[in-house]
């Protein structure tokens, strides 16, 4: 057994690959490590032993595994109670109905025909690690259930609604978060940020939790309902221009280049770009995205703005922003303790950040008792 991936990188989902060829899995391998903790397994009969004692995310499993071969390994798979629901991409090596109605037939959840391309790959992993946490959202109750379904719905569609270049019906963003809103109000929010913790798109998480945490400050300062939803949409919208960042800009492991600074920034010019081709959304929810990475010194990002310029809007962003980014979870980090992100913040970010909205918040995250991970 090898284990492939970064120190430090616990808290990414585990992907088991088998298969004959160790040029091959190395190659998945090295794929797959921007996104995923990888285990290799050369044969049936190994994979088998070590799922007793090591259960991963999922398994890529290919048709000509040694000892039975992968259609036989995913039977036996089927058969163990302990495995029940553990997601299978099946890779065959032909493509014929006669394969895949047998990859079918014995239990696979997706087939992958070799050679596949590589964003497949990621794409077909992503979308049965994510189904398993998203069926785990059903034994919720129904307000926070409706938050994350609703949310994680609207946030696909926004994807392709982007890329037909159409705008982002707001109607749809605020009816989203209504229940988001909602669990705020009755302090039961929690489950919404535990249950979007080891989600597979980290923008979306990464948007949720800012759409969270940015409505409970609207709670805390005393804000109407009506401004928490605009609060709540605008950290859900926020980011969205990061849905044009390549990959391997948005997910590097390492440091990014300069020049891979650039391109990370320009998410701010694109959540603009795409809010503004809809002229029904508020203009708050567009200084949320324009304004969430500059700082009071002038220093942030993309036009330097000073402090007079910054509303407490922007401010309150800028906060929820920079705590979240502390506190994810990321391909190149573990999350931060709660407590340890305010304390960077409160001591080395007063340049940066309102002091007096930062003892709010940082008050109000201590009075509901959010630690991380969340
Ligand atoms: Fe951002
Ligand atoms: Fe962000």
């Amino acid at each position: 057994m090898a284990l492939a991936g970064a120190a430090g990188a616990e808290g990414r989902n585990l992907v088991a690959i088998v298969d004959g060829n160790a040029t091959y899995r190395g190659q998945v391998a090295q794929a797959l490590l921007s996104f995923y903790r990888m285990v290799e397994y050369p044969d049936s009969i190994r994979a088998m032993a070590a799922l007793g004692v090591c259960r991963p995310e999922l398994m890529l499993i290919s048709e000509e595994t040694p000892v039975g071969g992968g259609f036989a390994l995913v039977r036996k798979i089927r058969m163990r109670p302990d495995l029940e629901g553990l997601p299978i991409i099946l890779v065959l090596s032909r493509d014929d109905a006669a394969a895949r109605r047998e990859a079918r037939d014995c239990g696979a959840d997706a087939v992958l025909i070799k050679p596949y391309r590589r964003s497949a790959l990621i794409q077909q992993i992503s979308a049965l690690v994510n189904s398993q946490i998203e069926q785990s959202w059903e034994h919720l109750p129904p307000v926070q259930r409706q938050a994350l379904k609703g949310t994680v719905e609207i946030y696909n569609s926004i994807s392709d609604v982007i890329e037909r270049g159409e705008p982002i019906g707001y109607a749809n963003v605020t009816e989203a978060c209504a229940p988001l809103v909602q669990a705020v109000n009755t302090n039961d929010f929690k489950p919404i940020l535990n249950g979007v913790r080891d989600h597979d798109n980290y923008s979306y998480a990464h948007s949720l939790k800012v759409a969270t945490l940015l409505s409970l400050f609207g709670n805390t300062i005393g804000l109407p309902q009506s401004e928490q939803l605009l609060l709540a949409s605008g950290g859900l919208l926020h980011d969205v221009g990061k849905m044009s960042i390549p990959h391997e800009v948005l997910n590097k492991p390492g440091r990014l280049t300069d020049d891979e600074f650039v391109v990370m920034r320009s998410h701010v010019d694109a959540s603009v770009a795409y809010l503004s081709l809809n002229p029904d959304i508020p203009k708050g929810v567009i200084t949320i995205a324009a304004q969430h990475h500059e700082k009071l010194d002038g220093t942030g990002y993309p036009h330097r703005l000073p402090g007079s310029k910054l509303n407490d809007l922007a401010r309150m962003a800028a906060i929820v922003d920079v705590y979240g980014a502390l506190t994810d979870r990321r391909v190149y980090k573990p999350s931060m303790p709660a407590e340890k992100a305010l304390g960077i913040m409160c001591n080395d970010m007063q340049n940066h950040l309102d002091g007096k909205l930062l003892a709010l918040f940082r008050e109000m995250l201590l009075d509901a008792a959010v630690d991380a991970p969340v």
